[in-house]
């Protein structure tokens, strides 16, 4: 059987961002249980505001289809988001819509996402743990792209105290919750591969 991949997308670009460092806390753990993991960063997918006009002049952004492509490769993948305004940012958003615009010449349309298996976390300071993201992300991903979200989620509350100077997460709370979804998301992959 081939070797598992899967894609970690953290939803924030900012220097410093928890979600970032959520990301790469998953990163760690698929690493320590022998999968393959990709960590990427949005900035190398610079995309500008999703905007019909511009995809019908000048077609989907090439970052757009690399970014497909990249999910196209790996057998899951994971996503960090941050919560802005009790969903989730534009950063994220816009590039999911992008994608979602994204096909090779003989796929339908939305073939991105659809049937992908995805886990969602999030990471804020406030004590909610960006759970309105979460759920939106999760509306999002499966209601608007068809994808299979696993049920297992990482709500990440008071963030900026949560990590180590290792990027490990010190409560052992948070940990467990980080390894079930992880665990999870291998599981299905697998299954589904
Ligand atoms: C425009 C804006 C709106 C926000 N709204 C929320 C919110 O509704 N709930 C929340 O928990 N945090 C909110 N935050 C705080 C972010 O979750 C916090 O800045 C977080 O650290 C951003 O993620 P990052 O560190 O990965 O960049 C907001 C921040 C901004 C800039």
């Amino acid at each position: 059987m081939a070797a598992l991949k899967i894609l970690v997308i953290p939803g924030s670009i900012r220097s410093g961002s928890l979600n970032a460092r959520l990301a790469a806390a998953v990163t760690k753990e698929l690493a320590l249980a022998d999968v393959e993991a990709t960590r990427i960063s949005l900035e190398d997918f610079p995309l500008p505001i999703y905007d019909a006009d511009l995809e019908a002049k000048a077609g989907v952004p090439e970052a757009a289809r690399n970014l497909k492509r990249m999910i196209g490769i790996h057998h899951g993948v994971f996503i960090a988001t941050p919560e802005y305004n009790a969903s989730v940012p534009p950063l994220l958003k816009n590039a999911i819509d992008w994608i979602s615009r994204a096909r090779e010449r003989s796929e339908a349309a939305g073939s991105a996402l659809r049937d992908r298996v995805v886990a969602i976390g999030a990471a804020s300071e406030r004590p909610c743990g960006g759970l309105a993201a979460l759920q939106a992300l999760r509306q999002i991903l499966a209601q608007g792209c068809g994808a299979h979200v696993i049920p297992q989620q990482i709500a990440l509350p008071s963030a900026d105290r949560a990590f180590d100077e290792m990027d490990r997460l010190k409560e052992a709370r948070d940990a467990e919750m980080l390894r079930a979804t992880v665990r999870q998301l291998i599981d299905v992959s697998q299954r589904m591969m």
